[in-house]
């Protein structure tokens, strides 16, 4: 079995210098702008509500959650990537509100119920076992779990397997499992980027935005979900989560 793939490749300098400006400078800025309105839809209105953020990285998400005026814990496994998002505070002012935490999201230091709301961006598509990270999500949320994923029926697909370290890529079967066996009850989901990220990281800002308005209509035909390659998935946490369903959770991982 292949090891969970960001938690190495996250942790060097360059890597964590990099990240922000490799993919939302230039055309990845419309991609930062949609994933910030897609956390915010979700999640809001944040004010004085406790969140935690897994694998926050360089602290995009925690930074603006904070200046909506909630309380944030972003955990993440790279002191690197924190490192990044510790700067991003301090220059936002809103260093107070925060708290960054090196952790693994596979066993989180918390207790069960102890946040509003947990959530996690650009995450499960490095997850080997993604059942064991949504159960944790679940259990330490009194009430809200968002995510999205990177969808198997894309484009994405086509170059999915150039990338170091490939995707892991998901079907909505696949998720709707994963949520149910978490104990998790989908509200909402969306999905978005018939075009993939990648071609937008790739272009300039300037003419980014034509091929947004195409991207857009084309995600509004009958088909357009069909062929999105990111989903955004808002789900509740139920009480009917009882012990069987969490040990089949535990055994879907460990095959
Ligand atoms: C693609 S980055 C996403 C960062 C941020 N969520 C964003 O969207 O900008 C993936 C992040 O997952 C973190 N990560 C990978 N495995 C992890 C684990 N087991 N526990 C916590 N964080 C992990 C990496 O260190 C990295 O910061």
């Amino acid at each position: 079995m292949r090891s969970v793939k960001g938690k190495e490749w996250y942790q060097a300098d360059e890597v964590a210098q990099e990240y922000d400006s490799k993919r939302f400078s230039k055309g990845g800025r419309l991609i930062d702008r949609r994933e910030k309105e897609a956390v915010l839809a979700a999640l809001g209105p944040v004010e004085d509500k406790n969140i935690l953020e897994i694998a926050c990285g360089t602290g995009r998400f925690t930074v603006m959650l904070a200046q909506e005026g909630a309380n944030v814990v972003g955990l993440d496994i790279s002191r690197a990537m924190m490192v990044q998002g510790r700067e991003k505070a301090r220059s936002a002012g809103v260093a107070d509100r925060i708290e960054f935490l090196r952790g693994d999201a596979a066993r989180l230091p918390f207790p069960d119920n102890h946040f509003d709301a947990v959530f996690a961006m650009r995450f499960f598509h490095l997850a080997d076992t993604p059942a064991k990270f949504l159960a944790e999500m679940a259990r330490v949320s009194k009430e809200q779990v968002f995510f999205d994923t990177f969808n198997d029926k894309s484009f994405r697909v086509t170059y999915n397997w150039l990338l170091p370290m490939g995707s892991r890529l998901y079907s909505n079967d696949g998720v709707n499992r994963l949520l149910a066996d978490a104990g998790l009850a989908l509200a909402d989901a969306k999905h978005d980027f018939v075009i993939p990220f990648g071609f937008y990281r790739k272009i300039p800002n300037g003419i980014a935005q034509p091929f947004r308005s195409l991207d857009l209509a084309v995600g509004g035909t009958p088909l357009g979900d069909d062929f999105a390659s990111v989903s955004y998935w808002n789900a509740r946490v139920t009480t009917d989560t009882d012990e069987s369903s969490r040990a089949a959770t535990r055994a879907s991982d460990a095959e």
